[in-house]
């Protein structure tokens, strides 16, 4: 790799479309010089449901990016997040003989481990996005990171596999090649996000990432420093919207701004008295609540979501194991008084998570509800980053390039 690289993490979410430019260097952290966002109506839970609108704001939230970059990104260097109901993941398990008479082990036989894991039998369409190792086995001994140069004659590999729907990765490739860019690799949402969020030691002792987001909440357990599991749930701070706004009777965008605005999650924040006023659906009358109402609906919702979020770490069976708590991101994290709720509801302790372990200084990179493209370019650090997810659908071609220079120039 030369001293520095121009890179771009595209997270595609449910509510917006950010794109995150970065300089990556050999050496060191990577460098934000551009972020661009674009509100996207084409994703429902995390899936494309209308590819029209979700080309578009991938153009603009990658143009808006580039001005801010002041500089263009070029083939092959956008990584992509990918998200959905469709993604699974299992731990699994794969072993091979070492049959040389020297018996030491080499680069090709930890290549040839982890490539037999992509033999476990997966559903019809579905794909491999990641082999995670999480543990070698030489002849018995576990715990070691890296097996080349031991010697031993039986080698195993514990892996974290994730899957996806390929149809449901397709579309968003071809969303990507549409707008005029290639896709060099897809990564799974949640283990992006983790790499600025989660620090190494969270991971090791035991932790848990949630990024709540607006039409989904992801949840992925850390456990002797890599993933054990990655689950979403179709629930996230767009159903708190839409109860506020059924709940006070007024429209998704006052009930959008009242949330962020005085919203919260626990009743202690607030002065319980405090009146507000809001627009009812009507887009005419003036109408007056309190801080307490507002947390009354507000409430429930959270404690359902994060009581969801708890029956799947207790399904995973580490929950005994989680000795460094919760971390919750994304947009949904904002809210006031949701890391006391998280620390009520799931029993453990929990803090923010902030975008961390990338550098610069633009606008917006503490925002957590962008710390999913900052973490496509911090994963592409890690080793196992060139095997992920890589793109199948076509390059875009020279008229949608073409097409692509003509609109930057009107
Ligand atoms: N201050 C705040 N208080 C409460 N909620 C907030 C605040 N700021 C943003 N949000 C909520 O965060 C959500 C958007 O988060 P985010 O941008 O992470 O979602 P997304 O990535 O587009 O969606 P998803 O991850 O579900 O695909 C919205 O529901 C928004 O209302
Ligand atoms: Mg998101």
């Amino acid at each position: 790799m030369p001293r520095e690289k121009i890179i771009a993490g595209l997270d595609v979410g449910s509510s917006k479309v950010a794109c995150v430019i970065a300089k990556k260097y050999e050496l060191d952290l990577p460098e934000v010089i551009g972020i661009g966002v674009t509100p996207c109506k084409g994703l429902k839970h995390g899936s494309v449901v209308n590819m029209k609108e979700t080309e578009h704001a991938i153009t603009a939230a990658v143009n808006q990016a580039e001005e801010n970059a002041e500089g263009k990104i070029y083939d092959d260097e956008l990584i992509v997040s990918i998200k959905g109901q469709h993604i699974e993941s299992y731990n699994h398990s794969t072993a091979i003989n070492v049959t040389r008479t020297d018996k030491e082990i080499t680069p090709d036989d930890v290549a040839h481990v982890i490539g037999s894991a992509k033999q476990i039998r997966l559903g019809f369409d579905k794909e491999i996005i990641h082999i995670i190792p999480q543990d070698f086995i030489v002849d018995g001994q576990r715990g070691i990171t890296d097996p080349v140069g031991l010697e031993g004659s039986h080698l195993s590999v514990d892996a974290h596999i994730v899957t996806g729907l390929s149809s449901a990765i397709n579309n968003l490739g071809k969303c990507v090649s549409s707008a005029g860019f290639e896709c060099k690799n897809f990564i799974s949402s949640i283990l992006a996000t983790a790499e600025v969020t989660v620090s190494e030691q969270e991971k090791k002792i035991g932790c848990v990432l949630i990024d709540m987001g607006d039409q989904t909440t992801d949840i992925a357990v850390y456990l002797d420093g890599s993933s054990r599991c990655i689950k979403e749930l179709p629930l996230g701070g767009k159903n708190i919207t839409m109860d506020i706004a059924r709940g006070l009777s007024t429209s998704y965008q006052v009930a959008q701004d009242l949330k962020e605005q005085y919203g919260s999650a626990i009743t202690s924040l607030i002065d319980v008295k405090e009146e507000i006023s809001y627009l009812s659906v009507d887009g005419r009358t003036q109408k007056r609540t309190t801080r307490k109402t507002l947390c009354d609906i507000i409430k429930p919702r959270v404690e359902e979501i994060l009581s969801f979020v708890d029956d799947e770490i207790i399904k995973t069976q580490y929950k005994d194991m989680i000795s460094a708590g919760a971390i919750i991101t994304g947009g949904g994290c904002q809210l006031l008084g949701l890391k006391e709720a998280c620390e009520e509801v799931l029993q453990m302790p929990s803090r923010l998570g902030i975008p961390q372990y990338v550098k610069g200084s633009i606008n917006g990179m503490a925002d957590p509800a962008l710390a999913c493209g900052m973490g496509l370019i911090k994963y592409s650090y890690l080793p196992e980053f060139e095997k992920s997810g890589r793109c199948k659908t076509k390059k875009p071609g020279i008229l949608t390039k073409v097409r692509r220079m003509f609109e930057e120039m009107i």
